[in-house]
């Protein structure tokens, strides 16, 4: 048996065309086999050489269900699913979205009536016999949405009464999995039932975090639910990035914080980070993601290269 040359992420990276980055997104995922040494990986040259072989033989005829979730209030979660969503259907990747969230902001976002659904993730979740297919809506940004209404608050106390009560969306899901590329789901400011649910029907999962003062507040507790079910319930789940949200570029604190988030989560950061800018509020309004309300600008190219970094088609 002959040994296979070890190369490094680097020389992988110039190997692939692509950015180191991404090539360490492909260790984490454990989509590419790899030792770690130190700090530095060591890779097995017929792993890469698998890898990029047939083209799409990465496609498993599933979607990657990822969700974005921290309990902490107001860190651009429902925002970076809208606009995470858009950017990966205009990489031409089928999306579908999902509302966990009782405020329904992002079915708001999307532009979606929500005072006149009749199927909405409630019943889903609550009600036996439905087609999950019934309650999906198109959106003009592109990705479906399956919405979510006030109905949903009366879930977390509901759900309990369930069997296997954080497990109730994954099985929702499971028929649907097959249709699109990407499942993106929103999940509430809170560690209740709903973000269970979340956390356990996903493959991945994004913090978005706020760069400024008590921004990792709450994070070891996150990190440390995300483990539970993962021993638990989902084996496969993986926190991939932690994504820095509202930066003010200009301010000394804003970059402190993001310097020892990375200190803190090599390699897990992502890079860019979201700025902070008045049109990321003003969008949603005009109903629509950033990546139409301002193509050029840093918000939506950050997005677009998060999708990038998630899709693999950096
Ligand atoms: N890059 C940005 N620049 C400026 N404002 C932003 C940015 N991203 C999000 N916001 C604004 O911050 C607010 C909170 O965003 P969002 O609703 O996405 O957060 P959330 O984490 O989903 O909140 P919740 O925890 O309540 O669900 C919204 O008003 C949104 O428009
Ligand atoms: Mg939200």
């Amino acid at each position: 048996m002959t040994m296979s040359k070890l190369m490094s992420t680097q020389e992988v990276a110039d190997y692939l065309n692509v950015d180191r980055k991404t090539v360490l997104r492909y260790l984490q995922s454990g989509r590419l086999q790899g030792s770690k040494l130190g700090r530095e990986y060591r890779i097995p040259e017929d792993a890469v050489r698998q890898l990029v072989q047939p083209a799409s033989s990465d496609r498993t005829g599933e979607a990657t269900v990822i969700a974005l979730a921290n309990q902490k209030g107001g860190v651009a979660k429902s925002t970076s699913v809208f606009n995470l969503a858009a950017a990966l259907h205009r990489l031409g990747h089928s999306v579908l979205m999902i509302d966990m969230d009782p405020q329904a902001s992002l079915s708001i976002t999307a532009g979606i009536d929500v005072g006149r659904l009749k199927t909405s993730i409630y019943n889903l979740l609550i009600e036996t016999g439905l087609n999950p297919k019934d309650a999906i809506l198109k959106t003009l940004a592109g990705p479906d949405i399956i919405p979510s209404t006030i109905d949903l608050s009366g879930a977390e106390l509901e759900l309990d009464r369930q069997f296997r009560p954080a497990e109730v969306l994954k099985a929702v899901i499971a028929d649907i999995r097959p249709d699109y590329d990407f499942i993106l789901i929103d999940c509430p400011p809170s560690l209740g039932n709903l973000t269970l649910n979340g956390l356990a029907a996903a493959d991945e999962v994004i913090i978005p975090i706020q760069c400024e003062f008590l921004a990792t507040r709450g994070l070891a507790l996150l990190l440390k639910t995300v483990e539970k079910i993962k021993q638990r319930i989902n084996r496969s789940i993986r926190v991939t990035w932690i994504l820095p949200t509202m930066y003010h570029e200009r301010t000394v604190h804003a970059r402190e914080v993001l310097e020892e988030l990375q200190a803190n989560f090599p390699g897990q950061v992502f890079s860019p980070p979201i700025k902070h800018t008045v049109k990321v509020k003003e969008s949603p309004a005009a109903g629509m993601s950033i990546l139409d309300y301002d193509p050029e600008g840093d918000v939506a190219l950050a997005y677009m290269a998060l999708a990038k970094e998630v899709s693999g088609d950096a």
